[in-house]
């Protein structure tokens, strides 16, 4: 594997147009100088989409490593979420965190998990309204059910372009990601590393046929699944390991026996 990951990412298209693409800098528990440090060296590894939340408390530090990386905004897909607890003030909470963030749009903004347990159309209008100001991209939900994801459809005539919810090798679910795949609702797995076993026999000996680690293969499963993956360290090798996923790619066999490890 080369140190050097390509920068043209491998992205799945949302509504509009917008390419989001399957790979990201994840930065929750990264505070202060490490989410800085943490987002220039993803950014300098190659990655190319940071996902942030207004909850993480580093808006401004991953907005201040995308200012001083010198890329060009457009070049950097950036998600951030809605607290739940904003949810009344949510036309002030965007403009809080592009302050923050020191960008005039996110690419992404998300309801980071159901308001009190429900779906709350309205909440989901005021990101509508924030994506039709320019404020936003893209629009999509967090933590949500396939049934709450209908009621904001029902509701509105649009459905949440992206899911983000817990994935991974031993949090795997065909029946649920094929349940996004036919409303068309990309799914983004989090947590991709804590749900994976990477002293699994299965995945070190698949790594050791590609020369890869166990964590590169927990990565790149979700990659050929079609499922974007957003793993998180404030460590710099880690980070750019984590990114280097796109010198090899998993056989259907192994595909499937990645798929087996979440059954009893
Ligand atoms: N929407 C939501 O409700 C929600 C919830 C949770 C997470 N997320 C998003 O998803 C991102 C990823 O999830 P996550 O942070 O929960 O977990 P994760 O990415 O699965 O795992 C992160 C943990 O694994 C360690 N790690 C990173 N690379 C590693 C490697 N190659 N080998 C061994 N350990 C490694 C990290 O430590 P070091 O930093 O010390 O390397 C950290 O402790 C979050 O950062 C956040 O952006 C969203």
């Amino acid at each position: 594997m080369s140190d050097d990951v390509p920068t043209n990412q491998p992205t799945v298209t949302l509504p509009g147009g917008v390419a989001l693409p399957l790979l990201g800098l994840g930065t929750w528990q990264a505070t202060g100088e490490d989410a800085y440090r943490a987002v220039r060296v993803a950014l300098e590894a190659g990655y190319r989409h940071i996902d942030t939340a207004a909850a993480y408390g580093n808006e401004a530090q991953v907005g201040r490593a995308l200012a001083d990386s010198g890329l060009p905004r457009e070049e950097v897909f950036v998600t951030t979420k809605l607290r739940p607890s904003d949810a009344d003030r949510a036309p002030q909470a965007i403009n809080d965190s592009l302050a923050k963030l020191g960008l005039d749009y996110v690419d992404l903004w998300l309801i980071h998990w159901p308001i009190e347990g429900q779906a709350s159309p309205p909440t989901w209008q005021h990101l509508r309204d924030a994506r039709d100001a320019g404020l936003t991209r893209a629009i999509g939900v967090s933590n949500y059910s396939l049934d709450q994801l209908d009621e904001l459809a029902d509701a509105s005539g649009e459905i949440p372009s992206v899911n983000q919810i817990p994935w991974g090798p031993t949090r795997n679910d065909p029946t649920l990601l094929a349940g996004h795949q036919a409303r068309g609702v990309v799914l983004e797995g989090y947590s991709p590393l804590r749900n994976a076993d990477l002293d699994s026999p299965v995945l070190k000996e698949i790594a050791e046929a590609h020369g890869v680690t166990p964590a590169q293969v927990a990565l790149r499963w979700h990659i050929d699944h079609g499922v974007v993956v957003i793993p998180k360290s404030t460590r710099e090798e880690r980070i750019r390991a984590n990114g280097d996923l796109f010198g090899f790619a998993l056989s259907a066999d192994e595909l499937a026996r990645v798929d087996a490890l979440d059954q009893p």
